[in-house]
């Protein structure tokens, strides 16, 4: 078979019997799952980020970005439950458009994993430097930021990256209590943050409303700024819900509790998220804390509650850590997906002894650790967003292909309105694409160029498929 016509067939369902897993999950628990996953940098530091590229605006931003992101998560919603088995984008990929789209999408997220793994890392960072500063432990600046903020390394993100790798390796999983205690401590240290900063709410920080515009302009200095392109940014904020379609198998009642634990959750956040955002905005103009690597600590330390600002900063240093171990978990049911379809070397996803596959963890671990420690938070957001969106656009789009050649499969959760709802999130994924900064773009299409080489060298001649 050609390579550019190999498709695979949808595997048949798990069998029944033994390996059977008990419906259990409730919308409530998929919706902490969801929010357990979703809510972490994103909220906590770039908040910032986005504040200074669209200004007070930055609302809008989140409203946008989560628009966009309900539209692809009811198109992962079905994929996942279509097919329950791991590898997500890149496996719906493959049934739908083919081996080769396929590859480019799981190259993607293997650049997505690895880079959110660092994101989060940074942002967690910001949180734990701001946490010990004030414990009076003194840490020289050089040893919190890369070289591009004249520092020399951000030492307390490769530190729990590598930390995360390890706990990882020793085979620690989320657990369901675990993820249902840190939702409650990362919403209670946001319901603090709002209460607190409500009684020096002052509208006029929210004139003018959006400076840089709607849209994603160039600005002078070379920066694309306005609403949209704040966006694009933000909506490292969203993603994580995943993590619930991979519960698909165990919910009660997959058509129900997934459309509510999935919307749900979406909704949940976008509306937490907002209020937050408008509670900094007006405790704080945003010029004044958009440049802090802990945004919320430092507008509460600037109100003169240095109490709630610890408490903040240790909800995310404690919360934060899960967020990384579902990415870098994520990958490894990635590489173990390309691996067993021939794609990637079989070593590299051997699963030893605790059930671990460690050279994918340690590849991921040291990786995303040397990105962490050396460059900004904003541009590997932004590199983390661009394979997110496109293999948000692969699941939409193999969701329609299917429909259309296959609709009579068994679909445990069918999206609501598909002819409308995949159009929204390939379009609105493009355009948040779109907004993303040049650099971005164009390191993006370096690494899927790297990728196409890969496979023609290896994946076109080992996959499962070249013999048959
Ligand atoms: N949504 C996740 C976060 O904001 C990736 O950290």
């Amino acid at each position: 078979m050609s390579f550019m016509t190999r498709r695979k067939p949808v595997e048949p369902p798990p069998s029944h019997g033994d390996h059977q897993l008990i419906r259990t999950l409730g919308w409530p628990h998929l919706m902490a799952l969801g929010v357990g996953a979703i809510i972490g940098t994103g909220i906590y530091t770039l908040t910032g980020v986005a504040a200074g590229l669209a200004g007070p605006g930055v609302i809008l931003s989140f409203a946008l970005a989560g628009a966009v992101c309900a539209f692809a998560a009811l198109c992962y919603a079905e994929m996942s439950t279509m097919m329950p088995q791991a590898g997500s984008a890149y496996a719906y990929s493959y049934v739908g458009m083919g081996e080769m789209i396929a590859w480019v999408v799981g190259w993607s997220l293997i650049l997505e994993y690895t880079v959110v793994c660092s994101t989060v890392a940074v942002g967690w960072s910001g949180y734990a430097g701001g946490l010990m500063q004030q414990a009076g432990w003194h840490i020289p600046p050089q040893l919190l930021a890369g070289p591009h903020a004249e520092g020399i390394i951000n030492l307390p993100a490769v530190f729990i990256t590598l930390v995360v790798t390890g706990m990882l390796l020793v085979g620690t999983r989320e657990s369901a209590t675990v993820n249902f205690i840190l939702v409650l401590v990362k919403l209670v240290a946001l319901t603090a943050f709002v209460a607190l900063t409500l009684p020096s709410f002052d509208p006029a920080h929210f004139h003018p409303f959006a400076p840089f515009g709607f849209g994603a302009q160039i600005s002078p200095d070379g920066v694309k700024r306005g609403v949209a392109a704040a966006a694009g940014i933000i909506f490292f904020a969203f993603y994580g819900f995943d993590a619930i379609s991979t519960a698909a198998e165990e919910a009660k009642d997959p058509g129900k509790d997934l459309t509510i634990g999935i919307i749900g959750s979406m909704f949940v956040c976008t509306a937490i998220y907002m209020i937050v955002a408008t509670a900094a905005l007006g405790a704080s103009p945003f010029k004044v804390f958009s440049a802090s690597p802990e945004p919320l600590a430092f507008i509460l330390r600037s109100l003169g509650h240095p109490q709630v600002a610890a408490v903040v900063a240790g909800a995310a240093v404690v919360a934060l850590p899960t967020v990384i171990m579902v990415f870098m978990f994520g990958q490894s049911r990635i590489f173990f997906a390309m691996a067993r379809d021939g794609l990637l070397p079989r070593r590299l996803s051997a699963v030893g002894a605790r059930g671990v596959p460690a050279p994918v963890v340690i590849l991921t671990g040291v990786v995303a650790s040397v990105i962490a420690g050396l460059l900004p938070l904003d541009e590997i957001a932004a590199l983390a967003n661009a394979g997110t969106l496109l293999a948000f656009i692969a699941t939409a789009v193999a969701m329609m292909v299917m429909r259309r050649r296959s609709p009579n499969l068994a679909r445990p959760f069918r999206t609501p309105l598909w002819w409308f709802v995949g159009p929204m999130a390939v379009l609105g994924c493009l355009y948040l694409f779109s907004t993303l900064p040049v650099s971005t773009i164009v390191n993006f299409l370096i690494w899927n160029t790297i990728g196409v080489v890969v496979y023609l060298l290896y994946g076109r001649v080992k996959s499962r498929l070249a013999s048959a």
